[in-house]
């Protein structure tokens, strides 16, 4: 698939660094209204990524690698060992937004990485290694695309859940990115979008983002998914993650485990999609993740209007851990691994990438 046919399928570009300010795509607001939220310090984009103004793994690293950025405008300091120093409490403040996507923290180690080697320069590096995480990220993307649709057998159909797409990345999306590949590609003739309770990212974001790029996606309750795949209708359940542990065990939006439970029972293969900044080897398994517990509120009402009768209890986590068994391959810019398992993780991501 040559890059002119891929850009048909890629218009969307959430974060926008305007040199002085940070313009996330309000997510809160879509699809009814496409407006940009200004973040002009650093304790904006961590509200921004608290309140999902900005939400999916890349995207939230992305974000706060340019929340730095604004963070170094608020302090002095002759090199970037010392401003490291004086950053780190608005770094501290970015990484508690939310807990379970491992890109912050991934995205917060580099840029404090990028401060120590640097001298005098420190502001332009920091700069510099926030644009690189972003456009590397827009290139990842568009390689695991290629690799995930060719997985896929032409004419089949494929269900996603919440949104994986440009919203939730650089451009073009992880699981989003496979089937805007496999479209193009005129591998998948069928595209299903799960509504993802409680935040219905499926609904309001993947259903609006697909038909920004002229794609169909039929939309289902997430109860209906089984009987989905009972049906026949669909060959893959194509995912992206929030982290990817040491043995492939792999957190992502809730209801993601009950649709890789699901998938197994019916032959139908789940296919994890994530750029290699969602692999955390430094988390052995599953249990070991912190899951994010939202508002209840999320739970007990809709479009901010109550439906559960008052008194009324709710838990809403807000995300689950597949266990790896269940994954059929995982696809990072770094290839493709089948039965995704401690031993072949530890062989594509335990030494520093070649690129
Ligand atoms: O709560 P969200 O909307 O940030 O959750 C997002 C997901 O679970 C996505 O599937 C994941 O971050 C991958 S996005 C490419």
């Amino acid at each position: 698939m040559d890059a002119a046919s891929l850009a048909r399928y890629d218009h969307i570009r959430p974060i926008r660094w305007t040199g002085d300010a940070l313009e996330l795509l309000d997510q809160r607001k879509l699809p009814f209204a496409v407006e940009y939220a200004r973040c002009t310090n650093s304790d904006e984009v961590a509200t921004a990524i608290r309140e999902l103004t900005v939400r999916g793994a890349p995207a939230i690293g992305i974000s706060a690698g340019w929340g730095v950025v604004l963070a170094a405008r608020e302090i002095e300091a002759a090199n970037g060992a010392e401003a490291a120093s004086r950053l780190q409490p608005a770094l501290e403040r970015l990484d508690a937004a939310r807990p379970t996507a491992v890109n912050l923290a991934w995205a917060l180690a580099r840029m404090r990485a990028a401060l120590h080697v640097a001298g005098a320069d420190w502001r332009n590096a920091l700069e510099r290694e926030a644009r690189a995480i972003e456009t590397e990220d827009l290139a990842a993307n568009r390689a695991m695309g290629q690799a995930g649709a060719s997985l896929i057998a032409p004419g089949s159909g494929v269900l996603t859940h919440c949104n994986t797409g440009s919203l939730a990345t650089a451009g073009f999306g992880t699981a989003l990115g496979v089937i805007r590949a496999g479209v193009a590609g005129e591998r998948i003739a069928r595209v299903f979008a799960g509504e993802t309770r409680p935040w219905n990212q499926g609904a309001r974001l993947t259903v609006w983002e697909l038909q920004q790029d002229g794609i169909d996606a039929t939309l289902i309750a997430d109860a209906a998914a089984s009987h989905l795949m009972k049906t026949g209708q669909v060959q893959w359940v194509v995912v992206g993650a929030d982290r990817i542990c040491a043995n492939g065990d792999t957190a992502n939006k809730i209801g993601t485990y009950q649709l890789a439970l699901s998938a197994k029972h019916h032959g139908v293969k789940f296919m994890v999609v994530a750029p290699s900044t969602t692999v955390d080897l430094a988390t052995p398994s599953g249990d070991a993740i912190e899951i994010e517990l939202r508002d209840p509120a999320e739970l007990l009402g809709h479009a901010g209007r109550r439906t559960v009768a008052d008194g009324a209890q709710a838990w809403n986590p807000v995300f689950d851990v597949p266990p790896h068994e269940l994954i059929a391959a995982l696809v990072t810019e770094r290839g493709v691994i089948t039965q995704p398992d401690a031993p072949a993780l530890r062989a594509v991501f335990g030494k520093p990438d070649a690129h």
